[in-house]
């Protein structure tokens, strides 16, 4: 036995050696092939002996670990912020307050402000125990699970020297690269999805920080392991520290294994440190991270206790703002895009120009009350500017170069037509948005409509690419969804690219959506703001459409979950006779437009797989009745109890020889109102 313990320490040993050399030392020295062996193998003998597993086992980097809610921990020091300044004079007086204090020989660090999320971590012997979330900085949620998947903390430190327990904060971030990466893919599943560009960017992830911040609050450590964060951490807190300043003591910390950025400096005087804003201002772009700013602190542990804090921040420490970047370029042209619900965008076509690194060419104009407070017009010479976000922003119009021209041309005068069809736009009360209201004649909605419908979550046609779609509208093959059901092949061989295979494969996917249940049917023929979960209630509730068709506005608010709102969407989308005759020509077509008689008699799978044996008298239903409630939920009735049975249901007066039997056989017994849970 302790042969597997020695091979498991060993492993593990190893493990967290080339997790270093190769997360913090950027310099591995195994194949990635190697790695994912060793590690295979490791996690395989803590399975088996799981006695031997250790809180930092290498293995625990995989996740799989489910937290339900974090539990909150206050923090032992608290978690300030820092005061921010915006400009050299701000920084000045910071040197100044301090020199004012008598501390006239001032050593400062300087070090990149990461825009991440701050996380203070404890150790204890020299293995990570906890890792909390700044919250209101008195107290913070337990992220431990969660931390240990970054493979840049370590779960056990290197050397020696440090402190029996120590807490070590810094910033999570996700690195720029894999940002991208994580929203490139996105894009690409959304895509297959049927999603069109206004919601791929709803969806997608906003900025770093935030992707950061979404993905530690992840339920799911695996989720969390799946994308790459990385960590720098930049300040110890504990009784036995190894020196008395800042500076040396994050050196220390270097050696026992953490990541710390080679980017600080130590400097002796606000001269020095406005060489290094000025610096890393122009070279911030370059790095993998996002930074936002510096942040300047007095070395000295003596002189910060010295100096103090206000309310909410140290007076020994500042942050430094970098300026947003901008630009200015020309306004070239306004155009509208039009979405598959129908919401107009404007976007800014740009005369292209270099901003942080990437050329911009198109800004976007959100809505009519951002053009008007604007007043932006064609010609315009504007400022844009790119923060964390991937588009770009105008922020401002540059008035001094606006000539008579532009100014006598007068106010951006919106659209009031769809730029696609010509129908009168509109603008519900409240909304910032105009519509078009032409839902089934306006090509890009008519086509938003059949790539949502057969989209993989819909009717699932992945023969039929958003290109045919458009193909076949062009050729004026397909108006609506029903029509997809009667074309033919001789009409698919005329289009270009499309050779028999690919008909034929196309034929056979629209035959096989036939067979596609009646909640996602109900799901794909696309009603505003029915999304899938609301369309399977639908489906359970109304059973089939006809009924659902015939349903008021007070039968549909009746339904859990449902509001005014989407009840009346789903009543106005009946009375339209064309979707009636739609839902007529699909029916004909041999659509499911009920549920399945295994669906109508099964309410639920909720009890799939398990047997139950009923016993007693029960007070809020009948023996018959729970029987019933339990097949409907998909589960199985037997008479007698076996070591195979799930549970025994029991009422009052149940026999005390059935009682000891299920005791023996360890059976769970139940009560009515634990039952009623199980299939509420
Ligand atoms: S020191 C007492 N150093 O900025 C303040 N903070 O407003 C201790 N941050 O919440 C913070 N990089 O999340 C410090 N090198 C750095 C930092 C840094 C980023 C963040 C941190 C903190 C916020 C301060």
């Amino acid at each position: 036995m302790s042969d597997i313990k020695n091979k498991i320490e060993e492993l593990s040993k190893q493990l967290e050696e080339h997790n270093y050399n190769y997360y913090v030392l950027s310099n591995p020295t195994i194949s990635d092939y190697e790695f994912d062996k060793m590690l295979e193998e490791l996690i395989r003998l803590e399975k088996e002996h799981p006695g031997y597993l250790r809180g930092d086992s290498p293995s625990q980097r995989v996740g799989g670990q489910i937290t339900k809610e974090f539990k909150s921990v206050k923090h032992k020091y608290p978690m300030l912020s820092l005061s921010n300044t915006y400009n050299e004079g701000e920084v000045r007086d910071f040197d100044e307050r301090i020199r004012k204090a008598g501390l006239t020989d001032q050593e400062y660090v300087c070090e990149l402000k990461y825009d991440g999320v701050s996380i203070s971590l404890t150790y204890v012997k020299g293995e990570l125990v906890q890792a909390v979330t700044r919250g209101d900085g008195e107290k913070g949620d337990d992220i431990t699970a969660n931390v240990k998947t970054i493979k840049s903390i370590p779960l056990k430190l290197r050397g020696t020297g440090f402190p029996d327990e120590f807490e070590i904060r810094g910033e999570i971030f996700m690195p720029k690269k894999e940002f991208l990466r994580i929203n490139e893919e996105m894009r690409k599943q959304l895509i297959e999805e049927g999603y069109d560009e206004e919601e791929i960017f709803e969806k997608q992830l906003k900025n770093p920080r935030n992707a950061t911040s979404g993905t530690l609050k992840q339920q799911d450590s695996k989720a969390v392991a799946e994308r790459k964060l990385d960590c720098y951490l930049y300040s110890l807190l504990g009784e036995n520290l190894p020196h008395s300043s800042h500076y040396e003591n994050l050196l220390e910390a270097k050696k026992w294994g953490f990541r710390i950025s080679a980017d600080m400096e130590k400097v002796s005087s606000v001269e020095e440190i406005l060489k290094y804003l000025e610096k890393w201002d122009k070279k911030r772009h370059n790095l993998e991270v996002e930074t936002d700013g510096v942040v300047i602190k007095v070395n000295s542990y003596e002189h910060q206790k010295f100096l103090g804090f206000t309310a909410k921040s140290p007076r020994w420490a500042i942050a430094y703002k970098f300026k947003a970047q901008q630009v200015s370029t020309v306004l070239n042209e306004i155009t509208y895009q039009v979405g598959r619900t129908g919401a107009i965008t404007p976007v800014a076509n740009l005369k292209p120009v270099q901003l942080a690194g990437t050329t911009v060419k198109r800004a976007s104009l959100h809505n009519a009350d951002i053009i008007e407070k604007l007043d932006v017009r064609l010609g315009d010479t504007v400022f844009v500017e790119k923060g964390g976000e991937i588009i770009p922003k105008i922020i401002a119009v540059d008035l001094s170069k606006r000539d008579l021209f532009i100014e006598s041309a007068g106010p951006t005068q919106y659209i009031t037509h769809c730029p696609e069809c010509g129908t009168a736009l509109v603008r519900s009360e409240g909304e910032a948005n105009h519509y078009c209201p032409n839902e089934d004649g306006c090509p890009p909605q008519v086509k938003g409509k059949i790539e949502h419908y057969v989209s993989r979550r819909a009717m699932n046609i992945d023969s039929l690419g958003g290109e045919t779609i458009a193909q076949l509208f062009d050729a004026g093959l397909i108006r609506n969804i029903a029509d997809l059901y009667e074309l033919k092949k001789e009409d698919l061989l005329k289009l270009d690219r499309m050779a028999e295979k690919s008909a034929n494969n196309l034929l056979a996917g629209i035959e096989a959506s036939k067979q596609i249940p009646f909640e996602r049917v109900l799901f794909a023929i696309g009603i505003r703001h029915i999304g899938e979960t609301t369309a399977k209630k639908l489906a359970h509730s109304f059973k089939s459409i006809d009924v659902l068709m015939q349903a008021s506005v007070e039968t549909l608010l009746e339904v859990g979950d449902i509001g005014e709102r989407i009840a009346n969407t789903i009543v106005e989308f009946f009375a339209n006779h064309e979707h009636a005759a739609i839902i007529n020509r699909l029916r004909q077509h041999g659509l499911q437009f009920e549920l399945s008689e295994e669906q109508m008699s099964n309410a639920s799978d909720k009890l799939k797989d398990k047997t139950f044996v009923v016993s007693g008298v029960f007070s809020k239903f009948s023996r018959d009745e729970i029987k019933k409630m339990i097949e409907q939920n998909g589960g199985k009735n037997v008479g007698s109890i076996s070591g195979k049975t799930s549970y025994v249901l029991a009422g009052e007066n149940m026999g005390p020889e059935k009682l000891k039997k299920a005791e023996k056989l360890g059976v769970p017994i139940i009560t009515e109102d634990e039952f009623i849970k199980m299939v509420e």
